[in-house]
């Protein structure tokens, strides 16, 4: 009796074939299951006389393992057989996809201009903090106290009265001018990148943080020739040959004389248009002779050194070379804005 039942399923898993993994689930569980076939027979293989028992117990083994066999090679093939279908989706002749790669944001490649240009006659880099005290962003920097002129630039004061002054947010690179020389003695010949903070209401044409490039350079027998020639050389290579440059005098309590500097205006080169206002020219930095009251408050003797000092927004230079009429643009990471600087990367 159990004999015949095994012959029948025998034939049956003989014949069984199917690459569906549903299908071969369903016969797992008819055959190998905990309720399956192969239990059942084993449960009735107990009550047999013992005769028999000695037959069909092999005959028993056999069918379990055709049983078990059967099941693992048909789990390969509809393993790989799944495999095929979801690959059957893939045109491997199609073009790639490739990647995104990343733009550098326009102020890091303006910075990186203007570092490569200077790093050409000598000057090197220098940073500083930009949480700063009265002394190192105002008083080394000969802003009298309660002078109108610290109303230049409005501060955003952090805390009152600290060993040296007044903790601030720095307005300006100059004050790494002054943990400069502090810290040594001449030659100085360096630029200082950084982030500055003004309290200004948020517009298209003013932010309460932007960056300055500061320079400084101090030596004996500096003169303002060597300030127009290096600023001069400056421009012909940031804005290409031909750009012209003036120097208008000016008042920075840290430089004596001072003076901003103009350029013929990179749009319109100088026939007039929105960028200058028609004038044909644009503001670019300011500079001077470092004041000799700066070099002594650094500790530097200002009969032997003289030296000259400019700084300049990188927003400006950047805007001057990419037209971007938003100062917000440069700050809110908008991808789309970002990406416009792609070529730019390498
Ligand atoms: N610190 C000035 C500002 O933020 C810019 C400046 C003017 C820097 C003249 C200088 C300089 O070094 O000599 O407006």
């Amino acid at each position: 009796m159990l004999q015949d039942q095994i012959t029948q399923y025998t034939a049956e898993i003989n014949a069984f074939d199917t690459t569906s993994a549903d299908e071969l689930e369903q016969f797992r569980i008819r055959f190998l299951g905990t309720k399956g076939i192969i239990k059942d027979v084993f449960d009735e293989f107990k009550a047999v006389s013992p005769e028999e028992k000695r037959t069909l117990g092999k005959v028993l083994n056999e069918f379990k393992q055709l049983a078990e066999a059967k099941y693992q090679a048909l789990n390969e093939t509809t393993a790989s057989s799944k495999l095929k279908t979801e690959n059957s989706q893939l045109d491997m002749t199609l073009p790639g996809e490739g990647f995104e790669v990343g733009a550098r944001h326009p102020l890091a490649l303006v910075r990186r201009e203007i570092i490569e240009i200077f790093n050409k006659l000598g000057f090197s880099v220098a940073e500083g903090p930009e949480i700063e005290d009265d002394w190192h962003n105002f008083s080394a920097l000969n802003f009298p106290e309660e002078h109108p002129a610290r109303d230049m630039q409005d501060t955003f004061f952090i805390k009152k009265g600290g060993e040296k002054g007044d903790i601030a947010l720095r307005t300006h690179t100059s004050s790494v001018q002054v943990r400069m020389m502090e810290a040594g003695q001449p030659p100085f010949r360096a630029l200082m990148p950084g982030r500055v903070y003004r309290n200004e209401a948020i517009s298209a044409r003013a932010h309460c943080f932007f960056h300055q490039v500061e320079g400084l350079y101090v030596d004996e027998n500096v003169s303002f020739a060597d300030l127009k020639q290096t600023l001069f050389y400056f421009v012909q290579e940031l804005y290409g040959e031909g750009t012209k440059v003036r120097f208008r005098p000016s008042y920075f309590p840290f430089t004596e004389p001072s003076a901003e500097m103009d350029i013929s205006c990179t749009i319109c080169k100088g026939d007039g248009c929105q960028m200058c206002k028609h004038s044909g020219w644009v503001e670019i930095l300011g500079c001077g002779m470092v004041d000799p009251n700066v070099l002594e408050n650094c500790g530097i003797d200002s009969k032997k050194y003289s030296g000259f000092a400019f700084g300049m927004g990188i927003e400006r230079i950047a805007n001057l070379k990419y037209v971007i009429k938003d100062l917000r643009l440069f700050s809110e990471n908008d991808v789309r804005f970002l990406k416009q600087y792609k070529s730019a990367i390498i």
